[in-house]
């Protein structure tokens, strides 16, 4: 996409100039707080809502001038998810079937596949009126592939849910993009989802990307990790502190550990472990401190991510 652009009137420029590119089987997590335009994005990328500048293009077509091939190659589950309360989760399956053309005999096979595959195939004859909101967010992703699109469009399919069912989503996306080449584009709010699940970043605020990159390049942009060790002896912190200061800027802390750098990354780590034994120092706790995510955000916006809300 390229400087695209959507402003609401009397309201936010929602999505602020945004050029960014993704690749083919590539699970790209569009990361930001409540109200940083990841959704408008989504709105635009599948052609549910025109932009009012810049492009953009999808599976190769214009989303403006060829929007009907771009919804042909594209999936999506939406945050506001259309699903009818008095159908059942296989009668929306069937429907979605039919509605993608897949000829009669397919559906039956098709719908049953995907049940199977987010986990409903026993819900499937209740009235999603009653399905938890996992279940919809579920049955949502299993809508979005009957036509096993090339790109998938995911906007915060986890929110709301609890681990287990955001770990079995995670899995599935990383199975689609993985053993199908499915190209995902993701939304979230969740650090953690965007380090675990996207092979790149695109960190979203006030409509504008404010960072992007693989997840270990953006942390490792923002600080080397350090590691905290706290020795068994509190009288062996002098020691201690002489022997790490031999591994990058060290400083003592306030609860009797010492801290340390480490410019070359964790791989120091075992050097630390073998240096401190065999000067028989003996550890009470040794932690590895990553930079996050989070620290990535603050760095470039000044503020926390989560609960960096636009109010
Ligand atoms: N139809 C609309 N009319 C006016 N303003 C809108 C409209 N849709 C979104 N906005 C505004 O555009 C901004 C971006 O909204 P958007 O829904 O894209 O955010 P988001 O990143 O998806 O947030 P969330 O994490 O809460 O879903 C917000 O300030 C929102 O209030
Ligand atoms: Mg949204």
């Amino acid at each position: 996409m390229h400087e695209l652009v959507r402003e609401f009137r009397k309201g936010p420029r929602a999505v602020d100039g945004i050029d960014l590119a993704v690749g083919t089987g590539e699970i790209y997590g569009f990361l930001g707080p409540n109200g940083a335009g990841k959704s408008t994005t989504v709105l635009m990328l599948t052609t549910l809502l025109p932009p009012t500048a810049g492009r953009a293009s999808v599976g190769g077509f214009d989303i403006t001038r060829d929007s009907a091939k771009v919804r042909a190659s594209i999936g999506a589950a939406l945050q506001e998810a259309a699903l009818d309360p008095i159908l059942t989760g296989r009668e929306h399956l069937m429907l979605q079937a039919t509605l993608q053309g897949l000829p009669s005999r397919r559906r039956n096979e098709r719908t049953r596949e995907l049940l199977e595959r987010v986990g409903l195939t026993e819900a499937a004859d209740r009235r999603v009126g009653g399905y938890s909101g996992g279940m919809k967010r579920r049955l949502d992703l299993a809508l979005a592939l009957v036509h096993q699109p090339r790109i998938l469009f995911l906007d915060e399919p986890t929110t709301g849910l609890d681990p287990q069912s955001r770990a079995a989503l995670w899995e599935e996306v990383e199975r689609l993009a993985r053993d199908e080449g499915m190209t995902v584009f993701l939304t979230t709010q969740y650090l953690e989802e965007a380090d675990a699940l996207a092979d790149r970043i695109g960190i979203i605020d006030r409509g504008r990307i404010v960072a992007e990159g693989t997840p270990a390049r953006l942390k490792a942009e923002i600080g080397s990790p350090s590691v905290e060790v706290t020795p068994a002896q509190k009288d062996d912190i002098g020691r201690l502190g002489e022997l790490l200061a031999g591994f990058g800027d060290s400083k003592r802390g306030s609860n009797g550990s010492v801290t340390v750098q480490l410019p070359g990354g964790e791989a120091a780590l075992a050097e630390i472990v073998r240096v401190l034994d065999s000067n028989d120092l003996h550890v009470e706790t040794l932690q590895l401190h990553q930079p996050s995510l989070d620290d990535v955000f603050l760095a470039k916006t000044g503020r926390k991510l989560e609960g960096a809300g636009t109010e």
